[in-house]
């Protein structure tokens, strides 16, 4: 009954999407448990490029069930959107293969309205979401007004629900955000046709995991977003609104904490962000172009580009310890290449102190300085390298030096987008 975790060590687009999907080859189940739709994650298979939001990266696995959690928030429409684009590839073909918690909150029109009116508003300060409305559908499931599959299954109540909260919503998008009224009949007309085509998969997921776990079957669960975007663990406010650690799996996913095995965290080489918010190693030169460029790092839910920067082994511990990592998962390892010397940060200059430990505190964050080691670098390319002894040993050396400051080993080293350019140490299955 192995159940593995893998999660974001960064603050989000570490490459979970591509080690999700090689890591799916030996699950039976894979799940996501929290976030929504402001995920963005790649998978490149042969010359095919796949981008998933909502569904797990189980779902190229001819026979993997793939599974959303309780604790995910789900916009119907972007679903359906996704469901469609994959039927037409010839995934996903069996209904049977993608279910849907019937405890998991729905985002609606109106938490996508409010989101980036909100964002407008904030103009110079804004957080820079996805817009995805995933702030306000957390924000109701905590004020106990948020509506869940359950709820969308029985229409008269869904019917009422609707009618209560889209008044309060109504009220606030005319008169606080100046932003124009939603109209019920149109919303529930929506739905309804929604919930014809979503119904056959929403099911009671906790039970079925907790009897496929016991049946003896592989389940990998998948985070989005990354440990520095975690509500109360990462850069708060410049952060998304679940919890993002490995521990949400429980909650978000309905199984107890004695059933995860392991936990594999996945980080880039270097740093990228995507959004407003601290980010002590970044590079705003002619290098931080370079990575930008070399990495293609623009953001897959919103094309935006990304903050590039030197790896942070201050982050690295921070999600060690608040994940439990067994393992590492190192990617992006090639964008490297061709860099005379590279930089890892390993703590904190603040005030004349040594700051071994990620503040809380947005005005530390503001004027602390990395400090840096430097390492020499490579210039072979390294994308077809599939063992340890392919690489070059100034990038071993690298690796060695991230697996040393974060006190975790590696079980995994990608050096290019594809699925087969990637060096398997460790089994995570089997760790
Ligand atoms: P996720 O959100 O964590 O799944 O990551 P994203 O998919 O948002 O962003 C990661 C990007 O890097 C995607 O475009 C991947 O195809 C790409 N990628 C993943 N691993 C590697 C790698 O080792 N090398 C290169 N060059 N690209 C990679
Ligand atoms: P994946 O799963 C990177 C960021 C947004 C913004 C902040 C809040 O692909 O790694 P939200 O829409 O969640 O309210 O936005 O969080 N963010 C991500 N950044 N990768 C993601 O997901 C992200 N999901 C949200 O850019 O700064
Ligand atoms: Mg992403």
């Amino acid at each position: 009954m192995p159940a593995i975790v893998v999660v974001g060590a960064q603050w989000g687009d570490e490459g979970k999407g591509k080690v999700a999907d090689i890591l799916a080859e030996h699950a039976d189940v894979v799940v996501r448990y929290q976030g929504g739709a402001n995920a963005g994650h790649t998978l490149v298979v042969g010359d095919e490029k796949t981008v998933l939001h909502l569904i797990p990266c189980g779902v190229l696995h001819p026979g993997t069930v793939c599974v959303i959690g309780n604790g995910v928030v789900v916009d119907p429409y972007a679903l359906l959107e996704e469901i469609d684009a994959l039927r037409k590839r010839g995934y996903l073909e069996d209904d049977s293969l993608l279910k849907i918690s019937d405890r998991a909150h729905l985002t609606m029109p109106y938490h996508r309205a409010i989101d980036q009116a909100r964002e407008r508003l904030r103009g110079e300060g804004l957080i820079g979401t996805t817009g995805r409305g995933i702030g306000p559908t957390y924000e109701d499931k905590m004020a106990r007004i948020g509506i869940r599959f359950a709820d969308l299954l029985d229409a008269g109540a869904f019917a009422d629900a609707l009618r209560r909260t889209l008044e309060e919503k109504n009220a606030y998008l005319r008169n606080i955000l100046k932003e124009q009224a939603l109209d019920y009949d149109r919303i529930r007309d929506d739905y309804e046709r929604l919930r014809e085509r979503l119904a056959p998969h929403v099911i009671d997921a906790s039970v079925y995991l907790d009897r496929a776990l016991a049946a003896g079957r592989r389940v990998l669960f998948e985070g989005a977003q990354g440990t520095m975007l975690d509500v109360d663990h990462g850069t708060y406010p410049y952060v998304t609104s679940s919890n993002t650690l490995a521990g949400a799996a429980c909650g978000g996913g309905g199984i107890a904490p004695n059933r995860i095995t392991g936990v594999i965290g996945i980080t880039k080489a270097y740093t990228t962000r995507v959004g407003s918010g601290p980010f002590p190693t970044e590079l705003i030169d002619d290098l931080g172009r370079k990575l930008r460029e070399d990495g293609e790092e623009y953001g897959a839910t919103t094309g935006r580009p990304r903050r590039c920067g030197w790896f942070d082994a201050v982050v690295g511990r921070h999600a060690v310890r608040l994940n439990g990592l067994n393992g590492l998962a190192i990617t992006k390892l090639d964008v490297l290449t061709g860099l005379k010397r590279l930089k890892v940060c390993v703590a904190y200059k603040h005030e004349g102190q040594r700051l071994e430990d990620f503040p809380a505190s947005l005005s530390a964050l503001n004027v602390l300085e990395p400090i840096y080691e430097e390492l020499p670098g490579w210039e072979e390319p390294i994308s077809r390298a599939r063992s340890l002894e392919d690489l070059p040993a100034n990038a071993r050396r690298y690796i060695a030096c991230l697996e040393e400051l974060t006190g975790t080993p590696s079980i995994m080293i990608s050096v290019g987008a594809r699925r087969e350019d990637t060096i398997i140490l460790r089994n995570a299955f089997t760790m």
